[in-house]
């Protein structure tokens, strides 16, 4: 049995192999046909934070694919009032057949893994958000752009920029980072996927200025100043982040045919504006339904690792 905590347990194969299910997925789903791979099965999704698109997508997948969602938020469960995380993973395991969580420290889903009879799928911690990563590099290779892609990351370090760190490790593109002073990533999040890059041929930098690493960059991509959990920093944030907008100007900067991609949500005036948001909007939506369609393909492969 496999969990789906961070992109660095997996092989570049079995992530291009998650991608093509996801790919043939999409592709049933459009000319209408429906298979119910998971038929009678349950995923329990625990959200300890908000979510759009995260509920909409598992709870939609689950059911497309002939099963059922749960969504458990931590004001109805036990989990909640105290309930330790090693109880709840051994009761909601023993019920339903894969479980996705969306919380705080990456931690907590390492624990209710480890109690977990089932496939424990990260929903986003504050650490990582590697589901969102399988929708970005399936957009990739829907557009054409994933073969010799350069990504520029600019804005936060945080658990975007940790994915996206994991994923060109793993699959070998090239990834500039560029975060103000101070909100660089985590260095030892950094320092294993320099050591994974080592195998991969990846190309990794880390800067302080965003015109340097989205020069010539085929992608450009950034996400919120201040995560779920930084509410109470984010006017401070705003300041710290001042250059660091993705505008017309910092997208001149980056190759001609540069795309650009956004997690979602997306803060227009900060870490992106109006104008490019909306250029780039065709690809960046379609980013955001593909997370149905990556999950999906994610479910249907770890099911087929499940021993019974
Ligand atoms: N991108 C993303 O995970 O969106 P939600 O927070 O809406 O789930
Ligand atoms: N970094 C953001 C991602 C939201 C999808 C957060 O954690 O809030």
């Amino acid at each position: 049995m496999r969990h789906f905590l961070t992109l660095r347990d997996f092989t570049k194969e079995e992530i291009l192999e998650i991608i093509d299910t996801a790919i043939e997925i999409k592709k049933d789903l459009k000319a209408g046909i429906y298979k119910e791979q998971l038929k009678n099965q349950t995923l329990a999704m625990i959200f300890e934070k908000s979510s759009t698109r995260t509920r909409v997508s598992f709870e939609t997948g689950m059911f497309q694919l002939g099963g059922h969602a749960l969504f458990l938020s931590n004001r109805d469960i036990h989990l909640g009032r105290g309930e330790p995380v090693k109880d709840t993973a051994r009761v909601i395991s023993s019920m339903c057949d894969m479980v996705m969580i969306r919380t705080f420290e990456h931690s907590m889903i390492e624990e209710f893994a480890s109690y977990s009879r089932v496939p424990v799928i990260n929903g986003l911690t504050d650490s990582f958000h590697p589901v969102q990563l399988l929708a970005d590099y399936m957009t990739m290779v829907e557009y054409g752009v994933a073969d010799g892609a350069i990504v520029a990351y600019i804005g936060d370090g945080n658990n975007m920029t940790h994915s996206w760190l994991m994923l060109a490790a793993k699959l070998g593109f090239e990834l500039r980072i560029a975060t103000p002073k101070g909100y660089e990533v985590n260095r030892k999040i950094l320092e294993v996927a320099l050591k994974m890059a080592e195998e991969s041929g990846a190309v990794i930098t880390q800067t302080n200025d965003p015109k340097t690493a989205v020069r010539g960059a085929t992608i450009v991509t950034t996400d919120t100043w201040a995560s779920m959990g930084q509410e109470d920093e984010k006017e401070e944030r705003i300041k710290a982040f001042s250059g660091y907008m993705v505008d017309d100007s910092m997208m001149d900067t980056a190759h001609s045919d540069a795309r650009f991609l956004h997690c979602l949500p997306a803060y227009r005036g900060q870490e992106v504006s109006e104008s490019v948001l909306e250029k780039h909007s065709e690809i960046v939506f379609n980013e955001a339904e593909n997370r149905l369609h990556a999950q999906k393909g994610l479910m249907v492969w770890l099911d087929k690792k499940r021993e019974r």
